[in-house]
């Protein structure tokens, strides 16, 4: 990759799940440091080292790499709990994890456990099914957020008697809501603060301030990963609004979510696969609910990391796949997942959306708009081989390299790599 002087960021095009963990581990191997900037126990990447799997939700997936800084930036959403589940799994395995190697930032918001419950009661309560969330309490620990008055950060959980004061009000307050709103039976506020200190008292030597950090960093010449989770269409304010995450989870998020200013950042790497995906509600204008669809969710292990639920699948949409390049200055593109199509006779793209008699070549991300489009596709030639064993893009069958060539004219970005499996060693430079 020849474009990775500096410190880049790698992001997903479409609505997650596009394999940014295996790339962001592939990136790293010449960088310094790794950052999440947005998300929290909701993302699940996962990197294969070697035989062995690993699925990170909330930690960089840096920490496989000895020697590297992992930060997790202001703009993420922490559960202690889940943080801790993870590291003492990963510690079980042989994986290094500790202040050498992991700094979590004293601005960055929790996951409580009310948080949890509101979230699961206002899925299971919505009329029409909800946005389809994965439960985790993401929403709600953002609306809190930008409440301000009921939010607890790291820097709050660290210091016992703050942290014991704010707890007994939120849950006292909380507990009358949940009670009101959903019938639940309140939760013991002195048990969440005991859990919570010890939780606290833990992480105390990893807290740390994550944005002085990285430009302290980077002005002594080292490098940067920032590490995107879900993706540009799950993007709070520019995704398929509600059909969204909380978090500003395109590339634009990095700065505010870690705490740097944009001139840090020189290389914008969008991931996208070579179909697409979404789990949840929302509209989904290319999706396929028949063979094909299910076709490549067996081939391409389509379900989802973090709850297992299988996503919906469909066709490549190079409307809205532009749309999130655009957004986010892609520099260049990875694909991924290339190896799943194949055996189908012919591929769809979709290249423009027909509305109300009107071509739109241009996404909107109105959901409205979007339940009523109609796409349309122009149709490629598949390819019959099994193309997981490539060793070069070369190697690849002529209709395979004509289709990365056709999504990246229409998409105008470099696709400078191709993925065709989950190691290391399946990815394609071109
Ligand atoms: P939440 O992030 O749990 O609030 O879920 C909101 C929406 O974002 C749901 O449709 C989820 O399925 C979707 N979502 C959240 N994180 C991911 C992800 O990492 N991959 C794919 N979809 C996600």
């Amino acid at each position: 990759m020849k474009t990775l002087d500096g410190n880049s960021v790698v992001f997903g095009l479409q609505w997650g799940d596009e394999g940014k963990g295996k790339i962001v581990d592939y990136i790293a191997e010449r960088a310094d440091i790794v950052v999440r900037y947005c998300g929290g126990a909701n993302a699940g990447h996962t990197v294969r080292i070697g035989g062995d799997k690993y699925s990170t939700h909330l930690l960089p997936v840096g920490v496989f790499r000895p020697g590297m800084m992992n930060l997790i930036g202001n703009g993420v959403v922490l559960e202690p709990a889940k943080l801790f589940e993870e590291i003492d799994g990963f510690i079980a395995r042989g994986v290094s994890i500790s202040p050498q190697n992991l700094r979590v930032s004293y601005k960055t918001h929790l996951v409580m456990p009310y948080h949890k419950l509101e979230d699961g009661a206002r899925e299971n309560s919505s009329q029409g099914g909800g946005i389809g969330t994965t439960r985790r309490g993401i929403g709600p620990s953002y609306a809190d957020k930008m409440q301000r008055a009921t939010a607890i950060r790291v820097a709050d959980l660290v210091r016992e008697d703050k942290l014991k004061q704010l707890i007994a009000k939120v849950v006292t307050e909380r507990n009358k809501v949940l009670a009101a709103l959903y019938g639940l039976p309140p939760l013991d506020w002195n048990a969440v603060f005991e859990e919570h200190r010890e939780h606290g008292r833990r992480l105390k030597p990893f807290v740390d301030d994550v944005g002085h950090l990285l430009i302290a960093a980077h002005a002594a010449g080292k490098r940067i990963v920032f590490e995107g989770a879900h993706a540009a269409l799950l993007d709070v304010d520019h995704g398929t609004y509600p059909y969204v995450t909380s978090s500003s989870c395109s590339a634009l998020g990095l700065f505010t979510g870690a705490g740097v200013p944009p001139r840090l950042v020189s290389n914008y790497i969008g991931i996208m696969k070579a179909y697409s995906t979404r789990v949840g509600g929302g509209p989904f204008p290319t999706e396929q609910d028949n063979e094909i669809g299910s076709y490549i969710r067996e081939r391409g292990n389509e379900y989802g990391t973090t709850t297992r639920r299988p996503r919906r699948c469909g066709w490549f949409d190079a409307v809205a796949v532009k749309y999130s390049a655009d957004l986010c200055g892609a520099t260049e593109i990875t694909l991924t997942l290339l190896d799943v199509l194949g055996g189908l006779k012919d591929l769809r793209v979709c290249t423009a959306y027909k509305h109300n008699g009107a071509i739109l070549d241009y996404f909107r991300a109105d959901m409205d708009v979007l339940a009523e489009v109609e796409p349309v596709y122009e149709t490629l030639p598949g390819w019959e081989d099994e193309i997981s064993g490539a060793k070069s893009f070369n190697d690849l069958p002529l209709q395979a390299r004509k289709y990365v060539e056709r999504l990246e004219a229409i998409i105008g970005v470099k696709i400078s790599m191709v993925s065709v499996g989950a190691e290391r060693s399946q990815t394609l430079m071109r």
